[in-house]
């Protein structure tokens, strides 16, 4: 890829403060894992509670990534939700789940035990 062909990526990752985020949270929304339209409901709210929080487009400690993803390989038990840099893999991460998700995990740090069904924190490069 030519230099100049990354000028819009780059302008778009400045635009989206990649490189400043400390967390980026995976969210499923296929429909192998759960029921049509809850994954994407829960999708909906998990982006509501980031913007409102000022955890989305954010600096700071607790700026979070969002993705919504097709398929995390599970395929049972979801919406699937997992967490990065910690490697969380939720299950059940229902729309009404959400807040206390958001507010647990990712604003006082402390993970929701029982909810969590498997970790994989990535070592560092
Ligand atoms: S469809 Fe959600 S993990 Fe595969």
């Amino acid at each position: 890829m030519m230099d100049d062909e990354l000028t819009p990526l780059r302008d778009l990752a400045e635009k989206l403060l990649i490189g400043q985020y400390h967390r980026h949270v995976f969210l499923c929304t296929g429909e192998s894992c759960s029921a049509a339209g809850v994954g994407e409901a829960a999708w909906e709210v998990l982006k509501r509670e980031l913007k409102d929080r000022n955890l989305s487009l954010a600096t700071g400690l607790d700026a979070c990534y969002r993705t919504k993803v097709g398929c995390l390989r599970v395929c049972v038990g979801g919406p699937v939700l997992l967490v990065y840099p910690e490697g969380t893999y939720y299950g059940g991460m229902t729309a009404e789940r959400i807040p206390e998700f958001v507010k647990k995990h990712l604003v006082e740090g402390q993970p929701i035990e029982g909810r969590i069904f498997a970790r994989n924190p990535l070592p560092l490069a």
